[in-house]
């Protein structure tokens, strides 16, 4: 756990004796599977590290379409925009697996930004990097078709989730496939035939919530 604590962008800049003092600011929560952090739209007044679980973050129109940004497993942050930028929280998180976090204040967190120009570089690391691929997911939905981004999401979902086994690396990415097409950015019904589709070719064998890669060249060549 302790591990995992560090690793996280609040910490990774800190000495060990920062490391102790911030952790004791933050506070532990737990949420079961299905429940709501918090919304799109509510006054936001902490962020959190995942230390066990994984969260989705998620938006919704108008009209009732979910759209998924981003699933959060251990050691990643989220709540912190509403920080930076004060004003509403810019998506709902959801426990997508019971999950354990931590969560700090963003008032407590001011007085560290203050004191500890370190902090506010890797956070503002955190920030490029998810400018990053939010750049990059605008991209695929313009440029990519379905199954291409499918590829990719699945190759994102290995790299932070896989583990490595005699015949491929083992995703548990703990999605429904209305879930996974919400990751997307496109309907149940394509999604699942570009999953079946790299099934009878033997790139993935599908599980219930998960996914094994056979041929990771292959489905990078996809979503190349
Ligand atoms: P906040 O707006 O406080 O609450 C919702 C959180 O979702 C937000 O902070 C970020 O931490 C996170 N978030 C918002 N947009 C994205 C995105 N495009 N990719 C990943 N995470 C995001």
């Amino acid at each position: 756990m302790a591990d995992i604590l560090m690793s996280a962008p609040l910490f990774v800049a800190l000495n060990d004796d920062a490391a102790i003092a911030l952790r004791a600011s933050m506070v532990e929560v737990t949420f079961a599977k299905g429940g709501v952090i918090f919304s799109e739209g509510d006054g936001g007044d902490r962020l959190y590290v995942v230390l066990e679980g994984k969260v989705k973050l998620g938006v919704s129109s108008s009209d009732g379409r979910e759209n998924l940004l981003s699933v959060q497993g251990p050691g990643e942050m989220f709540g912190e925009l509403s920080l930076f930028d004060p004003g509403p929280r810019t998506a709902t998180a959801t426990a997508l697996t019971d999950c354990r976090l931590f969560g700090l204040g963003h008032e407590d967190l001011k007085e560290w930004l203050t004191g500890r120009p370190e902090l506010a570089q890797s956070l503002l690391q955190a920030l490029a990097q998810r400018l990053r691929r939010a750049n990059e997911a605008m991209g695929d939905l313009v440029f990519a078709d379905v199954p291409g981004r499918v590829a990719k999401a699945l190759l994102d979902l290995s790299v932070r989730f896989g583990v490595q086994r005699g015949d491929g690396v083992h995703v548990t990415h703990d999605l429904t496939q209305e879930e996974l097409a919400q990751l997307v950015g496109a309907s149940r019904e394509t999604v699942n035939k570009a999953l079946a589709d790299f099934a009878s070719r033997g790139w993935i064998l599908l599980e219930p919530r998960g996914v094994t890669i056979l041929d990771v060249d292959k489905l990078n060549r996809r979503g190349a």
